[in-house]
């Protein structure tokens, strides 16, 4: 994700941004840049790497002026290098600016602006702003009404810091639904991601909200709605937050930070695919023969993804763990094949050993992936981006819902493109993917304190049993692997109807079984294991929308009423956070979990 920090003052700004930009190291990034003013002079240096190596290798430190902006990039549009790295310019070489976030219309406002004779470096979404803030600018009044006039036009997320030479004592600092913090100082002013890139200098704040912009000198600053160019009335505020609280934005661990980020990454998640996801769709339509490859998290979505498929597109894809697909599908894949590769790292090696066997057979291979550049999209014909942002935890936690979001696109326009379901439904389906976000940040996340109280009173169970059925089954599955891997509790994710072939018989008093239980097909069979369970002495833990289960439950987790092919991006965020608290109440580390890593580079 990346980080922008913005500088105005008498200090020596390229020195506040690089230690803003080492504050905002922890997001994750692949490469670096600054831009200063002097005497309406922009010096501008970037390039691909760590920090420490760019401000070494370009002499960040050595750049003139009082007022600058300095970016993270974590790309998402066009590979990490040099000239993809922000700040990013307009044709006339007047304006800069950083960006944090997704354009989702960049294609077609980048072909209108490239028929009007801009000429672009880059390969980013963001470098599109730049030419359309310049073109504004022909026919405005001011550059304040030409930055209002083109962002006004952008569809997507954007967090912007933005310099023009012309306007020597400000900055600008522009918010939609990514984040952008003022620090406010004396004598000088900041603008950034987070709070931890100025909080060395000052701890007053003011936290723009979405579609609002702030100009910044170095004396005075005001905030405005992007809308209309109203003043709008803002309330500074004093954090009181450690150097190191607040890296992690307050959180105590980066796991607990990215379930809350949740509802953010999957807006970005939903913008950055919304155009490419029609290409890709149609590219893929006619493949019957369809492989999804993956591990761990990422093969519990492809799980998701089959039933989606199965459901929406009336494909049977075979869903298989990468490690055993290279061995046993050999002789099967073919270049009639299809092969879906979801992986958050893009660098997992049995994932990655899984798709160069299906390239080597002719088979057309499309990866769903969170990093960009990583080898899989190196490899790979077709590439999905997650936009999920790096991920810290070892536990995939905003890497999987998006996953899932990107998924679930995929499966709607397949079924667009082949007819093989209503359309009013498929618009119904993509209106309410947009809701889920909201759905998240409104009514699962607060349940973060339940379910706290919850964990308290299992946090001595050695076993737990996560059932579901139909597309609650990865949920169960991905429920189950969540508590095993932080809280090291022995979990078992199983189908609900496999529960009495066996397993049933582990079950005696107080055992937990947590059922995934949405409305749908199979809700009433659910109710049915549930109450099998129960008659065992199983505590039950149940999420579902229906009341019907809170008679039937020791606990009921109530979920919004949502469509069953949506359920389990919503469904798995009760179970994160589960599995989160017990691991911190059973003392362990859940960012760090022992003999586990964030990604699996050998087989
Ligand atoms: C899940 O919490 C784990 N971190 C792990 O199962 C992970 O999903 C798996 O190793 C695959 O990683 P990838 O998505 O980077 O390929």
């Amino acid at each position: 994700m990346c980080g922008i920090i913005g500088y105005i003052g008498d200090r020596k700004a390229c020195e506040v941004i690089v230690r803003g930009l080492k504050r905002l190291e922890y997001r994750g990034y692949d490469s670096v840049g600054v831009v200063t003013e002097e005497d309406g002079k922009l010096y501008i240096k970037k390039g691909a790497g760590k920090i420490d190596e760019v401000v070494e290798r370009l002499n960040l430190l050595d750049m003139p002026g009082k007022r600058g902006l300095g970016h993270t990039r974590w790309a998402t549009h066009g590979v990490p290098n040099d000239i993809n790295a922000h700040p990013q310019k307009d044709c006339t070489g007047k304006i800069a600016l950083v960006h944090n976030g997704i354009i989702e219309n960049f294609a077609e406002l980048k072909k209108e602006l490239l028929e009007k004779g801009h000429a672009f470096e880059s390969d980013t979404d963001t470098e599109v702003i730049a030419h359309l803030i310049e073109e504004e600018l022909k026919s405005s009044g001011s550059f304040e009404e030409a930055l209002r006039k083109a962002l006004l036009r952008l569809k997507g997320s954007f967090a912007l810091g933005v310099i023009y030479t012309e306007e020597p004592d400000r900055i600008y600092f522009v918010r939609n639904e990514s984040p952008l913090v003022l620090g406010i100082g004396e004598g000088e002013n900041f603008g950034a991601s987070d709070v931890p890139a100025f909080l060395e200098y000052t701890n007053r704040v003011v936290f723009l909200d979405d579609m609002e912009y702030a100009i910044v000198t170095k004396d005075s600053w005001v905030v405005k709605k992007l809308e209309t160019g109203e003043e709008v009335e803002k309330e500074v505020q004093t954090v009181e937050w450690t150097l190191e609280m607040a890296e992690k934005g307050g959180f105590p661990h980066f796991m607990l930070k990215e379930i809350f980020e949740q509802p953010r990454v999957l807006r970005d998640a939903i913008h950055g695919n919304a155009e490419i996801i029609r290409d890709v769709a149609r590219e893929i339509a006619n493949y019957d023969k369809i492989f999804i490859v993956a591990m761990g998290t990422s093969y519990h979505a492809g799980l998701v993804g089959k039933y989606l498929l199965q459901r929406l597109a009336k494909k049977v894809p075979f869903v298989e763990d990468a490690s055993e697909f290279r061995y046993e599908f050999e002789d099967l894949v073919d270049e009639d094949s299809l092969v879906i590769a979801i992986t958050q790292s893009g660098e997992t090696a049995d994932t990655l050993a899984a798709m160069k066997l299906a390239k080597k057979k002719g088979a057309k291979v499309l990866a769903i992936v969170n990093v960009v550049g990583s080898m899989a999209t190196r490899i790979a014909d077709l590439t999905l981006y997650t936009h999920a942002g790096p991920e810290i935890g070892v536990a995939a936690t905003k890497t999987y819902t998006t996953q899932l979001a990107v998924l679930t696109m995929l499966a709607i326009e397949l079924a667009r493109v082949l007819g093989t379901a209503d359309e009013e439904y498929l618009k119904g389906l993509e209106e309410s993917l947009r809701e889920v976000p909201d759905l998240v940040e409104g009514s699962i996340l607060n349940l973060s304190e339940p379910l706290r109280e919850l964990a308290e009173s299992l946090k001595d169970r050695e076993d737990f049993f996560y059932i579901g059925r139909g597309i609650g089954l990865p949920t169960a599955l991905e429920g189950a692997l969540k508590l095993k891997e932080i809280s090291y509790i022995h979990a078992e994710g199983l189908s609900a109807g496999e529960l009495k072939h066996g397993p049933l018989a582990l079950i005696e008093d107080g055992v937990p079984v947590v059922a995934i239980a949405p409305n749908g097909k199979t809700f009433d069979k659910m109710v049915s294991n549930i109450e099998e369970a129960k008659a065992r002495g199983a505590y039950v833990i149940s999420i579902g929308s229906s009341e019907k289960l809170r008679e039937v439950s020791d606990t009921f987790i109530r979920m919004p009423d949502v469509d069953e092919v949506l359920s389990p991006i919503p469904y798995v965020v009760p179970l994160q956070l589960l599995a989160y608290h017990l691991a911190v109440l059973r003392g362990n580390d859940p960012d760090k979990p022992r003999n586990l890593a964030k990604s699996v580079t050998v087989e």
